[in-house]
Formats: C-alpha cells, structure tokens, sequence
C-alpha cells in the first residue's frame, strides 16, 4: 500500500497547470453509450475514478481506446452489450449511476448494485429511481440490486426536492433521446452540467437551460460522436489556491477558468488572501499578514462548494479568530476535523454540520488517513504547513481525484514522496 510522507512547513513557488475534470470525464461515459459514433475526449484526467469508469465500460462491451501518453480515449458505446453493472467496479464510483439511463435506452434492462464514491453521509440514489420512474422505467429492488427495466423511456416534468449535480445530469443525458420534452426543475447549475449539455447539443440533442435551474430537453431520435476537451477542474484550481494561501507561497494556477472558482475568490477577500487573475490563470501572492476568521456555509455552485470545505478548513485553522463552517450539502462531511485537531488544530463539533475553528493554531505533523478525497487533500495541505514528517495512508482516496499529485507538488518544491509500503 502506498502512502506519502511530507515534511512541512517550507514554502512552494512556481507554476502548476490544472487537469480536466474528474467530475465532467466521468460523465462523458455514459454519454458515449447513447451515440451511435464513437465520443473521443481530450485531456483525460488520469485518475483513479476515470480508469475504475474505463473498466466498467469494457465489462459490458463498449470500446475503449485509451492513449495514457496523449491523456485521450476514444468511447464507442455502439458495441454496448450488456447491462448487468453487479460484477462491476460500480460499488467504487457514484458517477456509475450516469449508465444507467443509457443502457436502459440501448438495452432496456439494467440490473445496477448500490453505486459507491466518497463515504460522504448516506448518499442516496432515491432522486435517479424517481427520475427514471417519472420517465417510463420501472424500478425493482431486490437484496443486492436494483433492476429497472423499459420498453422505450418518456419524457416528465421532474421536480428536483433537493439540487443534485449526477441526478441533474443523468437525468438529463437520458431526457436526450427519449420520446417528448423534459424538464428538469431546481436543476444544478455546476460547470460541469453546462459542459456535458453543449457536448451533448454538439451531438445533434437538443437541451436549452443548463447552468440555470430549469432545464428543458427535447427528445431526438439519435446521437452521433463527436470530439470533446474536459473543461479544467475547478476543484483542483481550488486545492491549490487553499494550498498557495495555506503555505504562504506565490504560485500561479494556469489552465484553469478563474470564473468557476469566484465564491472561493470571495471569501480569500474577506480573509486576507492576496492574489491576481487572468481568465485562465489565478496567481496566489506570498504576504506575512495574519489572515482574518471569516464563517462559511457550504451551497451549491455558484456558492461556496462543499469540495473546497475541508481545504479551507484547514486555511482557517490558520486565521486569528473564530470560524464557523457549516456544512449543508453531506452529512458526515466534517469528521476529518478530528485528525486536524490531532495535528493541533482547535475545532469544536457543534453538530455533524457545524464546526467552529478557532486560530490560529501552529500544527504539527502526524500519522493520518486519509478519509475521502478533499478530506485527504485538505491533510496533504495540513502536512505541508505542519511541523515536522506527516504521513497520509489510504492515499487511493486521494488519487481517485487528483493526477500524479506527487509529481506535481514536487515541481513546486514541496517536499512530498509517495512511498510504497
Ligand atoms: C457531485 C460530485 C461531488 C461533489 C457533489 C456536490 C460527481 C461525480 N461528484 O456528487 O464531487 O462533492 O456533487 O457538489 O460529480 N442526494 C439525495 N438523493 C439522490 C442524490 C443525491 O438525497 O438520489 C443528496 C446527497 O445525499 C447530497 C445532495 O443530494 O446531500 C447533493 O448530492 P449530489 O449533488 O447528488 O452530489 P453527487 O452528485 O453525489
């Protein structure tokens, strides 16, 4: 098993370019099932979570031709064959639940176990079952299973209780090509939903909306293939903001769409946080300022995201005064504030949403788990303005969403190794 070691408290500096996003690749998959040609994407983020959905893919017959050099693949879900996701790595990643709507258009039967991803809270999939129900497929359960089955899907109204990215998206990817007009309401507005829309029109669908809360698609016969770039990834522009503010060091963030990261821009004013910006780079300036307490509450884009929570956390451990953070969007998502307070950090649980931080508090290095992906992030940021060697197991949580952090990191002088056991 591997893990990293970091030895903190020095300064980075330097460049770092972001990758395409985890949170766009992954629902370009199930995309590619609908099209009759094949879908070729371009900078692929080489992350765990991309090569589990590649593995997936293959299993159930659709061509994956992957260049790892090139950071590209070509998807040809025109071969799909079989819609029996149980011996798949589906327990693995959530984004999995984007399959199922196309499969059941090409199949109309898929049987599905409980899609997995981060241990944020209980992440239910009760709002997709409801979708697919609205639209003609009927839902069974049985004890390691759902099986949903159609003869041709319909399109619905679909009022959303509470906004959720996948739902929005797969529910849109599967409106594309069935029969009539649907329309999605109190839809999420991520980046990432806007892209796979203008993906997916490129493709001959036909959705109007995205990026606002109501999105209408009406149902064409078919889809072809055709090229797509993922869009940067924000979270990742994020991180290394946090990152850049948390060390004190100037680093300029290229690649990237500084316009998705705009709520985090916000509260590094009302903290302190020096920096400057282009369109596509964001450049953290050093400063020997003590930075300023500020609350936050966690929302859905364009708010402050709960992916930047547990790096910010951490940033606030660094600020003088008192921070409440207030978590809306997961359940169990602020428990990783018990290894910060090992580190030394002094958090109090209010309850499972709320914490308060109070700084700054100096910390130091210890031994750590990381407990999903931005909480494993938010310790590789903790190590890097610790005293002393940190080390972070479980690092497959963390390299599920960021490419060859190590590497990277390094080349901004961190010093950071990834060790095998
Ligand atoms: C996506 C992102 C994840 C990000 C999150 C919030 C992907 C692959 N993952 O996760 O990185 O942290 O958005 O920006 O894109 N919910 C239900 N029933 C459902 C579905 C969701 O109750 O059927 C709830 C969830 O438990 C949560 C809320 O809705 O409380 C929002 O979750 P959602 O937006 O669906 O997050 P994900 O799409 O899982």
């Amino acid at each position: 098993m591997e893990f990293y070691k970091i030895q903190g408290k020095n300064q980075l500096s330097g460049e770092i370019a972001v990758s395409g996003a985890k949170n766009f690749a992954l629902k370009c998959f199930g995309a590619a099932i609908l099209m009759d040609k094949p879908l070729n994407i371009a900078r692929l983020p080489e992350i765990a979570d991309v090569h589990r959905m590649m593995e997936i893919m293959s299993a159930i017959g659709v061509g994956v031709k992957h260049d790892e050099h090139n950071n590209t693949v070509q998807v040809d879900g025109s071969s799909v064959k079989s819609g029996d996701l149980r011996e798949t790595s589906v327990g693995k990643i959530r984004a999995s639940v984007l399959l199922i709507g196309p499969l059941l258009h090409r199949l109309g039967e898929v049987f599905v176990q409980h899609p997995g991803g981060c241990v944020l809270g209980k992440r239910p999939i009760d709002l997709f079952l409801d979708g697919f129900t609205k639209m003609g497929a009927e839902v069974e359960e049985k004890s390691d299973c759902f099986v949903l089955r159609t003869k041709r899907l319909k399109g619905a109204t679909i009022v959303f209780p509470i906004i959720s990215v996948t739902a929005t998206e797969a529910l849109m990817t599967t409106a594309t090509i069935a029969e009539g007009t649907t329309v999605l309401k109190n839809a999420a507005q991520e980046p990432e939903v806007v892209a796979l829309a203008e993906m997916l029109n490129r493709c001959g669908a036909k959705i109007s909306g995205a990026g606002t809360s109501t999105i209408i698609i009406e149902g064409v016969e078919k889809l072809s293939g055709t090229e797509v770039e993922c869009i940067a990834d924000r979270l990742e522009t994020a991180t290394f903001a946090i990152m850049a503010a948390a060390t004190r060091s100037e680093i300029t963030i290229t690649n990237c769409v500084v316009e998705h990261v705009e709520a985090l821009l916000a509260i590094f004013d009302r903290m302190g946080v020096p920096y400057s910006r282009t369109e596509n780079t964001l450049t953290i300036h050093k400063y020997d300022h003590v930075l300023k307490a500020v609350d936050i509450r966690t929302h859905e884009y364009p708010g402050v995201v709960t992916d930047y929570q547990a790096p910010l956390t951490v940033l606030l451990t660094q600020a003088e005064g008192l921070s409440m953070v207030h978590e809306t969007v997961f359940e169990g998502r602020l428990f990783y504030t018990d290894l910060l307070n090992r580190m030394g950090a002094k958090i109090i649980m209010c309850d499972p949403h709320r914490v308060i931080v109070q700084g700054p508090a100096p910390l130091k290095a210890k031994m750590l788990e990381s407990p999903d992906i931005r909480a494993g992030i938010a310790m590789v940021i903790a190590g890097l303005i610790a005293e002393g060697e940190t080390t972070i197991h479980n690092i497959y949580q963390i390299e599920r969403g960021y490419e060859r952090l190590e590497e990277r990191l390094q080349k901004l002088g961190a010093k950071i190794e990834r060790i095998k056991a």
